[in-house]
């Protein structure tokens, strides 16, 4: 294995973010996971949190911090759906799953940084997701916040990549976890057949991406959008 890193990954309770941990712990890593509910992974340290509470990532940092020292890999995973039509919006919709998937993104990175920086080493990971460049019906509010999270990885690469701080973006497609158990069967069988691989994916196929972009032979990688996504979201 690589060199063995102190890990943080918001929403590690369930779905990727556990398996995110899971496959952390496996390669030998030592992983903390936020939850507001629930624990993550046996092995993992869980530290409440929740991500739309800068005051609650703080303390959950310096609890991390106490146990492991600095974070020096942080996957910014927790997000929520909010689904409706446009016209059906409203602007609790809208704002609330910006308030977790972007800004509570940026309240993670920001409180990371901060150990990074003094370290001269990081690797900020965002999850974002397909529908962030190539759009969806009835997700005008997580698509735009998927879609920030882009310029906020490109951003922070051009701010800190001088100081051995890289920032890149996850950008799954139809993963099977609760958030897409959710979805309609119908609306499961169209994504299905306008996907080039034929299939949804396993949150551990997610998992793996995150580990090796975090890893020691992806040190010159930063800004970049990586899909895993069968093809679905193909030059977008
Ligand atoms: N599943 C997919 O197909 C798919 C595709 C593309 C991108 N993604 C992205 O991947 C990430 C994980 O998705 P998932 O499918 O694993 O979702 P999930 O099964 O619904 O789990 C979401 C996780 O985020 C946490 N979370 C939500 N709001 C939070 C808050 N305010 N503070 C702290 N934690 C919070 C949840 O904690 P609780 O258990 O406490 O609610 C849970 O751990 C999300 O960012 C999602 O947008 C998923």
């Amino acid at each position: 294995m690589g060199t063995e890193r102190n890990v943080l990954v918001t929403g590690g309770n369930r779905g990727i973010g556990r398996a995110i941990a899971e496959e952390f712990l496996a390669a030998g890593h030592r992983v903390a996971v936020t939850a507001r509910s629930g624990e993550g992974p046996a092995g993992a340290l869980t530290v409440r949190a929740d991500v739309t509470d800068a005051a609650s990532l703080d303390a959950a940092f310096t609890a991390v911090e106490a146990e492991y020292g600095p974070v020096e890999v942080v996957v910014a995973n927790a997000g929520i759906t909010r689904d409706t039509l446009l016209l059906r919006m409203s602007e609790d919709d809208f704002t609330e799953v910006i308030d977790t998937n972007l800004t509570g993104a940026f309240r993670t990175v920001k409180r990371a940084s901060k150990g990074m920086l003094k370290a001269r080493f990081g690797r900020i990971i965002l999850i974002s997701s397909v529908v962030g460049l190539y759009g969806s019906a009835g997700q005008v509010n997580y698509s735009a916040s998927k879609a920030a999270l882009v310029g906020m990885a490109r951003s922070l690469t051009r701010e800190l990549g001088g100081r051995g701080i890289t920032a890149n973006v996850v950008a799954p497609g139809f993963i099977e976890t609760d958030m897409t158990a959710a979805l309609p069967d119908e609306q499961q069988a169209q994504y299905k057949a306008s996907i080039p691989a034929g299939r949804f994916a396993s949150p551990s196929e997610v998992a793996r991406v995150v580990t090796w972009i975090a890893g020691d032979d992806a040190g010159y990688i930063s800004g970049a959008v990586i899909p895993v996504d069968g093809g679905l979201g193909m030059g977008h």
